[in-house]
């Protein structure tokens, strides 16, 4: 894949700026963890995995500016790094469990002086953002599995290269099915209110040259109703013990629209994405965005002035609505609670 949304050069976290494409291909240097913050806020860098790596390059951002051996000093800072951070989106787990690796090299290490300190920490930001290149191909490698030639499959938001560092999850299967030449098309839900699937999730696709018809989110039930989608395949933010899985929001809508037409719907994420703290999706919290992604579109406005709005990034897909989550140890199937605890829980 020639497309590198995050990498770590010289000090400095490259990004894809995502707010400009398809228009635009320009990157941002980020060189201290505010910029980092502010990135990953206004979704420059976007997508569970994205946002895990961006998170540990943004404690690196963090810390390499502080100079001498002071310990207690430097862990106040590493530690309020890391709390910054976290502040910046609430939904994805990657972020929150990419910190915690992070903090836990310092646990791990009681008596590492602070250069030492740096250099471990630099390894495991390194050492993430290898993992997720690894795991997106294997989950890719699972989940072309499922695609037979002549399917028409269907995805929302993007969930492709530029949600991970370079592969991608949900769009990561098209990418494996390909390589095995399977024959097979893709519709792209368009993803109101930012078209994360017009913009990003269509730029991809057509670039690597795969079949690909956008829709409006709302001509998803029609196709269906036209037996014209054959499974469906997303990403996901965070996967609860149960199977629940928290995915932008539509993702939900998609789920009970292909139980209804008897679709197999699957959800593609690492183990990175789930959260075996939590019971259930009602304990996952869900971002809730400004007025104006709503309201207005490219500056413009589509919606009267101080009409109250509702914008909530994403949406919670009960378990029993998902056919199968493919992981980079397989596909994992109901019944969830125990499955999923038998695949992850020493992983
Ligand atoms: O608000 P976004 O664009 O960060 O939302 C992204 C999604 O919902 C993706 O589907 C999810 O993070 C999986 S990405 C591999």
């Amino acid at each position: 894949m020639s497309i590198e949304t995050i990498k770590w050069i010289k000090g400095s976290a490259r990004i894809i700026d995502q707010t400009l494409l398809p228009n635009k291909f320009e990157y941002i240097y980020c060189r201290d963890v505010e910029t980092m913050w502010r990135a990953i806020k206004r979704l420059s860098v976007r997508g569970a995995p994205a946002i895990g790596v961006a998170a540990a390059f943004g404690v690196l951002l963090g810390i390499q500016k502080f100079k001498g051996q002071d310990k207690p000093k430097f862990l106040k800072l590493f530690h309020k790094t890391c709390d910054y951070l976290a502040t910046s989106r609430p939904t994805a787990v990657n972020l929150f469990n990419m910190l915690n690796a992070m903090r836990e090299v310092v646990n791990q290490n009681p008596q590492a002086n602070v250069a030492t300190l740096k250099k471990l920490l630099f390894k495991e930001a390194m050492a993430i953002f290898k993992a997720d290149q690894e795991v997106c191909r294997r989950m890719g490698d699972h989940g072309a599995k499922l695609i037979k030639n002549g399917m028409r499959c269907m995805t929302v938001c993007n969930a492709g290269a530029l949600a991970t560092v370079d592969y991608g999850t949900a769009l990561g299967v098209f990418y494996s099915a390909r390589k095995k030449a399977r024959k097979f098309s893709v519709y792209s839900l368009e993803t109101r209110p930012l078209l994360q699937g017009a913009r990003l999730t269509c730029w991809e696709l057509c670039r690597q040259k795969i079949d690909t018809t956008l829709i409006c989110d709302n001509m998803a039930a029609s196709l269906m109703a036209k037996k014209k989608v054959d499974i469906i395949f997303t990403g996901a933010d965070r996967i609860a013990s149960n199977g629940d899985t928290a995915n932008k929001i539509g993702t939900y809508m998609l789920a009970v629209l292909a139980k209804h037409h008897g679709i197999p719907f699957y959800i593609v994420a690492p183990r990175s994405t789930f959260d075996l703290a939590i019971k259930s999706g009602k304990q996952i919290p869900i971002e809730e965005r400004k007025s104006e992604e709503v309201t207005h579109f490219a500056g413009v406005a589509t919606a009267p002035k101080g009409v109250k709005v509702y914008n909530p990034a994403f949406d919670v897909t009960p378990a029993n609505l998902i056919t199968g989550i493919v992981t980079e140890y397989g596909v994992i199937r109901p019944p969830y609670m125990k499955n999923i605890y038998e695949t992850l829980s020493n992983r």
